[in-house]
């Protein structure tokens, strides 16, 4: 009989290990980083090895047989079934640069479903969380997605993929049209904050191209939870596997949608 999985301590576990790489970030922030690289662009920091080695420690000494999809190494033991969607560091660029916006993002999955999910800012001290079907909360109070529309008057976020100076789905059409018809559009680089901010109602929508899972798992699960819409670029239901993300309020979704289309049929 397999044992009944605690969803609260699922939460808990996943909570202290993003308090805790979110500690070690605060504390090496501006210090003399080791910086390699994956692309050109795309940059890795001792700290998000450090962080990614902490949760993972941190998870396996509570849930000794789970598995992991993380960002910076491959983890080939544990039940592929109970999965925990790690990204250590979201918003290394900003990082490594001292600026402070990046968080740590933890997420587990049973059988491919996203059931609980934490987003950390450290410099914040804001806790992101949410189990499936509980609502979503920041710092133990409930969240809810904005009302505002219609798009004009609302407050919109995007980032662009590493490969924008070699592959021509860049974002930049996406990008033109909905800054014209938007109030605003924000690029602050980390997407799970972003979806984090939608959420808690602080940014109305946000769309993004070729994210990875360990970007989004927990944040379209806050949003979903604080009663917002995630779906892909054509409207149908979004997975954290999909190439491109749409979340919002619910409210401006179908005209951001509409517009991400047209640029799509160009
Ligand atoms: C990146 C950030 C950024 C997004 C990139 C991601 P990383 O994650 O979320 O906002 O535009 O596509 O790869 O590399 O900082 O973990
Ligand atoms: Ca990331
Ligand atoms: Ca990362």
């Amino acid at each position: 009989m397999p044992v009944e999985l605690d969803l609260r301590q699922v939460l808990e576990t996943a909570a202290a290990a993003a308090r805790e790489a979110g500690l070690l970030q605060k504390e090496r922030l501006g210090s003399e980083h080791t910086l390699s690289y994956k692309g050109e662009v795309d940059l890795v920091t001792e700290v998000d090895r450090a962080c990614e080695d902490l949760i993972v420690r941190r998870i396996r000494e509570v849930f000794p047989d789970h598995s992991f999809l993380a960002e910076e190494n491959q983890y080939p033991e544990g039940d592929p079934a109970l999965r925990w969607v790690v990204d250590p560091l979201d918003g290394t660029t900003n990082y490594a640069h001292g600026f402070p916006w990046f968080c740590v993002s933890i997420a587990f999955e049973r059988g491919g479903e996203i059931l609980a999910g934490v987003v950390y800012h450290c410099m914040m001290d804001e806790l992101f969380s949410a189990v499936k079907g509980e609502g979503a909360f920041l710092n133990g109070r409930r969240m809810k997605v904005s009302q505002r529309a219609p798009l004009r008057k609302s407050l919109i976020a995007t980032g662009f993929p590493y490969d924008v100076a070699r592959d021509n789905e860049n974002n930049f059409d996406n990008f033109i049209e909905l800054q014209l018809a938007a109030r605003g559009v924000r690029r602050a680089g980390a997407a799970a904050l972003d979806l984090a901010c939608v959420a808690a109602g602080r940014l109305d929508g946000f769309w993004e191209l070729k994210l990875k899972p360990w970007d989004v798992a927990a944040g379209t699960l806050l949003v979903q939870e604080a009663g917002g819409r995630v779906t892909n670029h054509a409207g149908e239901p979004y997975s954290v596997y999909d190439h491109r993300i749409l979340a919002s309020n619910g409210a401006i979704h179908d005209e951001m949608l509409r517009i991400l289309e047209r640029c799509a049929a160009r």
